[in-house]
């Protein structure tokens, strides 16, 4: 039997620590979707396509995984791909209340969903995807947290438009 586990998340924009998550997730299934969630209440600095396109590259092209979105419920989507383990990523104790009612209410929905949470490569555990976007918002380098790729559309969405010269 192939075992399908679910990666969830925003991904605005994918990080390192999303890309070590991914890898790490391999060792527990076959198969790993990697999904982003459309109908998130925060309003996104990139859109679904984008981050799709971002989260290939970062990611990178392995059989066992593919990319999809999902609008709704985790649990409805997991169930619909026949999907029973979820993974999320937990680094620090401050991420836990939250992934624990979110696990919690995910097995409410879907009795057959395991949640399996993951911790990141220690250099990264402060990682976090509105870390990097303040960072790069404000033109700092965040060359050594994300994939070249998000950096390019970083540093693209975030350019400032050349200052008016004087006539
Ligand atoms: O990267 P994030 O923003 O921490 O990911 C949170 C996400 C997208 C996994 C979570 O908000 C989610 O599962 N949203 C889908 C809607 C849903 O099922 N909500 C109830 C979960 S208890």
């Amino acid at each position: 039997m192939t075992r399908l586990a679910i990666y969830p998340g925003s991904f605005d924009p994918p990080t390192r620590g999303h890309e070590d998550l991914a890898r790490r997730s391999l060792a527990l299934c076959d198969r790993l979707i990697v999904a982003i969630a459309t109908n998130s209440s925060k309003q996104p600095l990139f859109s679904v396509e984008e981050r799709l396109e971002l989260l290939r590259a970062a990611v990178g092209s392995d059989p066992r995984v593919s990319f999809e979105q999902f609008d709704g419920l985790l649990a409805d989507f997991a169930r619909k791909m026949g999907a029973r383990l979820v993974v999320r990523g937990l680094r620090a104790v401050s991420d836990f209340e939250y992934e624990f009612q979110m696990a919690l209410m995910n097995r409410q929905l879907y009795p057959e969903l395991e949640t399996v949470f993951l911790v990141p490569s220690v250099d990264i555990t402060y990682l976090s995807s509105s870390l990097v976007r303040e960072v790069a918002r404000h033109g700092g380098d965040v060359s050594g947290l994300v994939h070249p790729s998000v950096a390019e559309a970083l540093r693209r969405r975030f350019a400032r438009p050349p200052a008016p010269t004087g006539a």
